[in-house]
């Protein structure tokens, strides 16, 4: 059967390899975006794809997109938390409004959409996106965007127990992917880090998009309130 899907931060990266699953498996799944809208654009080639343009830092936008999708379809069966940002700085040019703007994000958005959506998910899975920098890798230039990660982690777990027993909310804490986030990295920097990386190379986002795409399939019907590391073994 057909599943109705949210995905966001859809437009670019891991999200976008995310939607591409499922959009290949027939589901139907709204591609949430925010400013990539030329990127969004592409997935109108697939029938089942719906664009959707959402701040998922602004609560009346959140708020707007469940209720496009409680009109269109009355309910939905799987949510992927995956809009992120990190704004990475020295610690002493870290700010309160780069830090809220982080959380309000990475955070507050995943909490605000499950708030809301719950009224029409009766079965299914929620996902949450989360990172190896919320369990034990310590990056102090990203220290708000970690905070973020850990504190989704909590709501993952929190998030489990109030939707049980008919959905279920796992989190994938990712280590480094091949995506724009990524994109500025320093040389020598990547080349140390994929030293410390059992396969030696970063993720791809399909990668990701597999685990993802399986946590919230049937094949994972026993697996609930669980954090999947994706990160090709970090060590050190
Ligand atoms: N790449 C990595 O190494 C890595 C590692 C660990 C965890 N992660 C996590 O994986 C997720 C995806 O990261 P990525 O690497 O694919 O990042 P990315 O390439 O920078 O893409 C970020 C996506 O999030 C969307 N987004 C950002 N702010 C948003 C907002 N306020 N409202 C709606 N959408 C918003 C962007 O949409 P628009 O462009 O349309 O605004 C874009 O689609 C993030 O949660 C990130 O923290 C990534």
């Amino acid at each position: 059967m057909k599943r109705i899907v949210l995905v966001t931060g859809a437009s670019r990266g891991i999200g976008a390899a995310i939607a591409k699953l499922f959009l290949d498996n027939g589901d139907i799944v709204y591609i949430n975006y925010n400013n990539s809208f030329e990127k969004a654009k592409e997935f109108l080639k697939y029938s089942n794809a719906h664009l959707i343009k959402a701040d998922v830092s602004k609560e009346k936008e959140i708020v707007e997109m469940i209720n496009t999708i409680k009109r269109e379809y009355s309910k939905l069966d799987v949510i992927i938390n995956n809009a992120g940002i990190a704004i990475d700085t020295t610690f002493d040019d870290k700010t309160v409004s780069n830090f809220n703007k982080i959380i309000s994000t990475n955070l507050i958005g995943p909490f605000l959409i499950c708030k809301y959506a719950k009224e029409i998910m009766d079965f299914g899975s929620i996902i949450n996106v989360s990172s190896t920098n919320a369990l034990d890798t310590y990056y102090p230039y990203s220290l708000d965007y970690d905070a973020s990660k850990a504190g989704l982690i909590s709501l993952t777990h929190n998030l489990a127990v109030e939707f049980a027993p008919n959905i279920r909310v796992n989190a994938v804490a990712l280590g480094w992917v091949n995506t724009d986030m990524n994109k500025n990295l320093d040389e020598e920097y990547k080349k140390g880090e994929i030293e410390k990386i059992l396969v030696k190379r970063f993720g791809e986002p399909s990668e990701i998009a597999k685990v993802v795409f399986f946590l919230a399939s049937e094949d994972a019907s026993y697996v609930n309130n669980a954090v999947i590391r994706v990160d090709g073994g970090f060590y050190g």
